[in-house]
């Protein structure tokens, strides 16, 4: 074990001699629920629990029963924990959107692990945002800090087959658009697909945003895919309890786990589970708060070329117990260290080196976690682009369909290459009540737009790019359209969008003057999307029209939001807090 800390920064609160009057009131109203002045001023390390679970938080709400578990992990190993909630997170039930509340938990949380007398934290995570928002706060405050995973739930059952968590509603919308189901069979699906105490149980943001969280370091080899109702569940509660008090002990902070090849390690491992196309702004952002520069095309660069080798939805068939089962991401992992695709030597919250970490994870179960060199799919990871209508945009190439590459990707004579009819939404009311309309005279040389859903136009940036195509398309056989658009998607969304493109209509990225009827000219070797307007032509309708107007803030903390967040392709962080890496090197007055 390391060296000691040369002082815990608790001390400073309960042990501070020269201010005895102060340590007096910080020591009292911690008495009152039963803990002792000995306890407090043992000099044992106090180990601060962010609570993300409650009522509001059902993702998380295992965390209240786990946090049992974790406690006596702290206490077993010499430390005193302190449970703290931190601003709930709920993917499904935020309106306008959750994404809203990652920077107001990151906020809260830095504002906690910095102003109270808090040595070393366990992030409690789940719910797509609740784990790089808690991540983000620990690296900008830099204490010792431990990810556990709440875990997805049991597999979704319905009639026979596997219905996951988002899949089932996106496949289920277009079944309903077909006349195949009714709304009743709709809702009966949907709640089949939550069997259980967990976070979605299919690869969407959740599982993929803790996912990120192992491959990055922070947490126990083999936390993230542990479905939240199993034995290892709490079992793991209680091991990254112990371990964080050694963390405070060898005084193993963020910033000596989150560099470079931490975040180019996620990269590569979202690609190969197929994960979410959201964890290309949260990556973004933990790693700007870690003071990582990470390049707008590192998608391109580092994932890209990587093969699809878990089989889960919704690139896949199965769903998180089966992929727990075969291994989890420790063994998908293991398959790109073989490869040579991981930085092995990176540095983890174990103490240990990742290479370390995953050796003998190799999985027995090769339908569900497949061999790097026998994928699901070749190059299956994330493809970004640009041109005239945005500086930055991302393509989730895992879920894109065989017949979708056949229509749009191989048609003779332009290899790659598709012309479409634009259609342009102004926010989600707008598509909903429009797609149906017959004078749109939608057909499949169309592309579906939508603006206004970005950071700044929503605001927060919507889930709404994965737009379905007319009922009649649908019932001809027609699944999918091209879709683009500066909102996001869900990761559970099978949907193949050119999405988080930035700048957002909002702030006058090109789709703010794109019209409907316009040709979009996508080309997928050159890795490039314009609209076939000229110059003068996008001159003069920048200079006649205005931005297309967005809804007004509704709360004081979107007003706030929108002044100071920026655009998805950065990660929409608030830059302006960039500069408080580090604030537990000095206390707070
Ligand atoms: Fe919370 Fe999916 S809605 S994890
Ligand atoms: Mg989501």
């Amino acid at each position: 074990m390391a060296e000691k800390p040369a002082k815990l920064r608790s001390r400073d609160w309960f042990d501070n001699l020269e201010r005895m009057d102060m340590t007096a009131l910080y020591l009292e109203r911690f008495m009152n629920y039963g803990i002792t002045p000995e306890e407090l001023r043992s000099g044992k390390p106090i180990i601060g629990i962010a609570q993300s679970g409650s009522d509001l938080s059902p993702c998380n709400r295992i965390h209240l029963e786990l946090a049992k578990r974790t406690r006596d992990g702290i206490r077993d190993a010499g430390g005193i924990p302190i449970e703290f909630p931190v601003h709930p997170i709920f993917e499904n039930c935020r309106r306008p959107t959750a994404a809203l509340d990652r920077n107001l938990l990151y906020l809260g949380l830095v504002e906690l692990l910095n102003g109270y007398p808090i040595d070393g934290v366990v992030l409690t995570t789940g719910c797509d945002k609740t784990t790089p928002s808690q991540i983000m706060a620990a690296s900008t405050v830099d204490i010792p800090a431990i990810v556990l995973s709440g875990g997805p739930m049991l597999d979704g059952w319905h009639e026979g087959e596997l219905v996951g968590s988002g899949t089932v509603i996106w496949r289920s919308r277009r079944l309903l658009a077909a006349g195949e189901i009714n709304e009743d069979e709709f809702l009966a699906r949907a709640c089949d697909s939550a069997p259980s105490a967990g976070h979605c149980n299919s690869m969407g943001t959740a599982s993929t945003m803790n996912a990120v969280a192992e491959a990055l370091g922070l947490s126990l080899t083999g936390c993230a895919a542990i479905p939240a109702p199993y034995r290892e569940r709490g079992q793991y509660a209680y091991r990254t309890g112990r371990r964080i008090v050694e963390m405070v002990h060898e005084d193993l902070r963020p910033s000596r786990i989150l560099d470079r090849e931490a975040f180019l390690n996620a990269i590569a491992t979202v690609s190969v589970i197929g994960g979410s196309s959201n964890a290309q702004p949260h990556i973004m952002a933990m790693a700007r708060h870690a003071g990582v520069d990470l390049e707008l095309d590192v998608w391109q660069h580092h994932g890209y070329d990587l093969p699809l080798l878990v089989n889960m939805q919704p690139a896949g068939k199965y769903l998180g117990e089966r992929f727990h089962r075969a291994g989890g991401v420790p063994a998908a992992m293991w398959e790109l260290l073989q490869a040579g695709k991981l930085h092995g030597d990176c540095l983890t919250c174990t103490g240990k080196s990742l290479a370390e970490n995953l050796a003998g994870h190799e999985s027995t179960d090769r339908e569900m976690i497949l061999r790097f060199d026998e994928p699901l799919q070749e190059s299956a990871g994330f493809m970004t682009l640009r041109g005239n209508l945005f500086d930055f945009g991302i393509l989730k190439t895992s879920v894109i369909s065989e017949e979708f590459r056949q229509r749009y990707l191989n048609r003779p004579g332009q290899e790659n290459v598709f012309e479409s009819r634009a259609i342009v939404f102004d926010g989600s009311d707008d598509y909903h009540h429009r797609i149906n309309d017959p004078s749109l005279a939608i057909d499949e040389n169309c592309i579906l737009v939508i603006r206004g859903s970005g950071v700044i136009g929503w605001p927060g940036s919507a889930e709404v790019v994965n737009m379905q195509p007319p009922d009649a398309l649908i019932r001809r056989g027609i699944e999918w359209l091209p879709t683009l658009g500066d909102g996001r998607q869900s990761g559970t969304s099978d949907s193949p969008s050119i999405l988080n493109v930035s700048p957002e209509s909002a702030v006058g990225g090109g789709l703010s003057w794109l019209r409907t009827g316009d040709t979009i000219r996508v080309d997928l070797n050159a890795r490039t999307c314009d609209a076939l307007v000229d110059e003068a032509e996008i001159a003069r309708r920048r200079a006649e029209d205005p931005i297309p107007p967005v809804p007004d803030s509704q709360t004081p903390w979107e007003e706030l939001y929108r002044e100071k967040t920026g655009q998805l392709g950065e990660g929409g962080v608030m830059n302006f807090a960039l500069k408080y890496r580090g604030t537990s090197r000095k206390l707070p007055r």
